[in-house]
């Protein structure tokens, strides 16, 4: 079965079509990061007019890539949430008007657990139930998934994601934006690798905190008289592993309580190789996704509504978008 995804949810604009969940015919990305760099963080309208400007352009290139053409498509899946309402509104809109048009299946799919299947995609060994992780600019979430379509949140932020707390230290260091892979570059050499920071920790909870992280270091940042680049070397150091500890505490806690060994983890900041190697530290199977599919794309979207239509079918037409504000579902 051949399912084209759609992804609108922020400033990635991604159609792909992916074959039994699996085989990835053709994957196409076009970000608007560039004209949000300047104001240093995301601006939903900007985000929006591009998914608008790319949409069609970005589908037709995905058809070339894959040989195929519209008829050929067995199904269409799109991103319903959690992301910015504007976006997604676009990718939802697109999906519905080639569902009705081409007569074929619509399939909506949740954003952060298509971040997790993005690790199962090439590794279809893995058992149920696994423990996974979503960490992204938007979500530091922690589930168990007993299925596909039956999942439990047991952890997430009760404040900042991890990814928008690399964002925002980023942006006090002026390492401009994203943050996440220049603080993991310039961590990466650091001459003083000392624990400059306290891992945040909340207690007897799964949950995760990252401000008070964030406050911390702008102090810290505020008490130097002149900062050389060493020093922030050793700031994205302290930061970054403090960070990933807090993270991975919780992590080992969820390994010694739920009766799991495996954890599959997605979103932008798995890309992290500090993160990856503490993963593995972890001493579970572990599962992430290529480099490529870490960020947002559409062949997770599509790999997991495969798995989705295997259970339960297409779903009904009249589904409208969720924002990170009304996650459908809660711990
Ligand atoms: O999954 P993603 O592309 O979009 C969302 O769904 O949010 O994640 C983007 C986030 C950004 O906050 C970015 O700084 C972070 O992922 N990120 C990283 C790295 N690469 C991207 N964080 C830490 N280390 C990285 N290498
Ligand atoms: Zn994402």
């Amino acid at each position: 079965m051949k399912i084209l995804g759609i992804e609108t949810s922020c400033d990635e604009t991604s159609t792909a079509i992916v074959e039994n969940g699996t085989t990835v015919l053709s994957s196409t990305i076009s970000s608007s990061i560039d004209w949000h760099k300047k104001y240093g963080g995301i601006v939903p309208e900007i985000a929006t007019r591009h998914h608008v400007e790319v949409i069609a352009p970005i589908l037709k290139e995905s058809l070339a890539q894959s040989g195929l053409s519209l008829e050929e498509i067995d199904a269409i899946a799109v991103t319903q949430g959690p992301g910015l309402i504007g976006s997604l509104i676009i990718g939802i809109a697109f999906a519905k008007s080639l569902s009705l048009a081409l007569k074929k299946p619509i399939i909506p799919v949740d954003h952060i657990l298509a971040h997790i299947y993005s690790a199962c995609m090439d590794n279809v060994g893995i058992k149920f139930p696994y423990l996974g992780l979503a960490a992204s600019g938007g979500h530091s979430s922690i589930f168990i998934i007993n299925d596909f379509d039956d999942f439990r949140l047991i952890g997430k932020t009760r404040d900042d994601a991890l990814g928008e707390s690399f964002d925002k230290v980023a942006k006090m260091l002026n390492l401009g934006f994203p943050g996440g892979p220049e603080i993991e570059k310039r961590a990466a050499k650091a001459l003083n690798k000392k624990m400059l920071f306290n891992p945040p920790e909340i207690k007897n909870s799964y949950d995760l905190s990252y401000s008070g992280l964030k406050t911390a270091v702008l102090y810290y940042i505020k008490k130097q008289k002149q900062i050389e680049q060493q020093e922030i070397d050793s700031i994205c150091f302290g930061f970054q592993e403090a960070a990933f500890q807090s993270l991975i505490k919780k992590l080992e806690l969820a390994v010694l309580n739920f009766n799991t060994d495996s954890l599959a983890a997605g979103g932008g900041v798995t890309a992290n190789s500090r993160l990856r190697e503490m993963l593995k530290g972890l001493g579970i199977k572990l599962y992430l996704p290529a480099l490529k599919y870490c960020s947002d794309n559409a062949a997770m979207v599509a790999g997991l509504a495969f798995r989705l239509y295997n259970k339960t079918g297409s779903g009904n037409i009249d589904f409208g978008p969720y924002s990170v504000f009304e996650e459908k579902w809660k711990p």
